[in-house]
């Protein structure tokens, strides 16, 4: 046999699942129709070099005990939205990746903790392989003043680049973006799965070996995930998904893996002419521009990882003329509003089935957390009803199926946002009662179903 030899093989785009013939479902994730066609290169003794490299360092265990750590290693960006996103700063000789769709403001956001850190007098290596120098520096000039220490470079070739993060020794590093990243010694194009996963390989490698922190750019697909295998996710130390309304000047940088730190952590920015400005209290930017007096308005209280953020869910209930109901969910999951709704009719009675129905978290958030639900169902209700729920009063809390209002956790921390946005009653599952203490300034109204909530409005 040939030494080298080009082979093709297929692979799953979504895990990176590696056949030799075609499938239409991959056996790994059980996705369909997600296998593409590519060369490598088989017997050249280079490929896989993120796996022999390693294995000729030579290193021996040490005792846990001999590992010296100074007192706080985490270098601070001082964006703290940002820093806490990451558990408290970045962590040395962290590989992070960074996603989310095109002009979310993924560059914007990565420029800004460069132009931090280098005005801290540390050395910052951003290289790009999507924009040139100007581009770089134009955005910049929107962004404020930089420091020296802030070195650009335009490169996609790995080879180039670790010679250059070896001769410029820098202490944090950005890849904007992988997917215009090649590693010679693999046949494939840039951004195919092959490719994004070798690259991912050689900048883990660097990371590791030097303690360089480096932070990873990826585009996302359709779909919603990072462009390429889901492996990477698996190769790196954290990722993070920077989501948001295009419409919306608000952005949400949300944490999805971290091994350094707690995970559903979220960081709030908003996008201006200047470029990200941190947003400190989110619930107000929230609640900014809510009608008042208008019914199938409420405000909930949803835990965002540690932070509780107050939204307000708004809702549209009117007649259907069509024989099967429009129902509409922004913001919110749509099969959970359906469910809200028949549990409200069979339990209620309200004759919801000939009604269209359109939920909207205001300012385009997006909740998942069954803590809304009340919110959501008392949204409804207010608009069916034609009735307005009063506009000092706050609610939370889940609701089964038949009916019952389920207690949530972290009620006492939700309760003390609502109070200090200057709510004067809150409706809340009796069952999270006993954990709250009571207050002076707030009216507690403990609830064990939606019946006893309704009374309310
Ligand atoms: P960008 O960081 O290029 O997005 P990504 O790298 O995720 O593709 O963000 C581009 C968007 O941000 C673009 O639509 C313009 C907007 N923007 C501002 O509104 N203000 C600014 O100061 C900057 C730099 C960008
Ligand atoms: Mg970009």
């Amino acid at each position: 046999m040939a030494k080298s030899k080009v082979n093709t093989v297929f692979f799953c785009t979504e895990c990176g699942y590696e056949s030799s013939k075609w499938m239409g479902q991959c056996p790994a994730c059980k996705a369909w129709n997600t296998f593409a066609e590519e060369t490598i290169q088989k017997g050249s003794g280079k490929s896989g070099g993120y796996a022999r490299q390693e294995s000729l360092n030579k290193s021996n265990p040490v005792s846990i005990s001999q590992i010296e750590m100074g007192e706080d290693e985490r270098i601070k960006t001082r964006i703290d939205e940002f820093d806490r996103v990451l558990g408290g700063g970045i962590v040395g000789g962290s590989l992070v990746l960074i996603g989310g769709d095109p002009g979310i403001g993924k560059s914007t956001l990565l420029l800004q903790v460069c132009q931090n850190l280098s005005n801290d007098h540390r050395r910052v290596l951003y290289i790009s392989g999507e924009e040139s120098l100007k581009q770089i520096k134009m955005r910049a000039i929107r962004l404020g003043e930089f420091s020296d220490s802030l070195m650009l470079l335009c490169e996609t070739n790995l080879a180039m680049i670790e010679e250059n993060i070896k001769t410029s020794n820098p202490e944090v590093v950005v890849i904007d973006s992988i997917q215009t990243m090649y590693e010679e010694n693999t046949a494939s194009a840039p951004g195919s799965v092959g490719q994004v996963r070798e690259s991912t390989a050689v900048l883990l490698r660097i990371a590791k070996s030097t303690g360089i922190s480096i932070f990873i750019v990826g585009h996302v697909t359709k779909e919603g995930a990072v462009a390429g295998p889901r492996m990477l996710e698996h190769m790196v130390d954290s990722v993070l998904y920077f989501e948001g309304d295009r419409y919306a000047s608000y952005r949400i940088l949300r944490g999805v893996k971290n091994r350094f730190g707690s995970t559903n952590e979220i960081g709030v920015f908003e996008m201006r002419q200047d470029g990200l400005t941190e947003v400190k209290n989110p619930s107000e930017f929230m609640l900014s521009g809510k009608p008042q007096g208008a019914s199938g308005c409420v405000v909930a209280c949803s835990m965002e990882g540690t932070r509780p953020i107050l939204v307000e869910i708004q809702s549209l209930v009117c007649q259907s003329n069509l024989g099967i109901p429009r129902r509409q969910a922004a913001g919110c999951d749509y099969n959970r509003v359906n469910l809200l709704m028949a549990v409200l009719e069979k339990r209620l009675g309200m004759q919801l089935s000939g009604c269209d129905a359109y939920v909207n978290m205001a300012g385009g958030m997006r909740i998942v957390e069954p803590a809304v639900d009340l919110g959501i169902a008392m949204a409804i209700i207010s608009s069916y009803k034609n009735k307005v729920l009063d506009e000092k009063t706050a609610v939370f809390g889940e609701i089964g199926l038949s009916g019952e209002v389920r207690a949530v956790n972290f009620a006492e921390a939700r309760i003390k946002e609502i109070e200090k946005m200057g709510f004067e009653r809150c409706i809340l599952p009796k069952a999270s009662m006993p954990h709250v203490k009571s207050s002076k300034t707030m009216k507690l109204i403990g609830v064990d179903s939606v019946k006893e909530a309704i009374e309310q409005i």
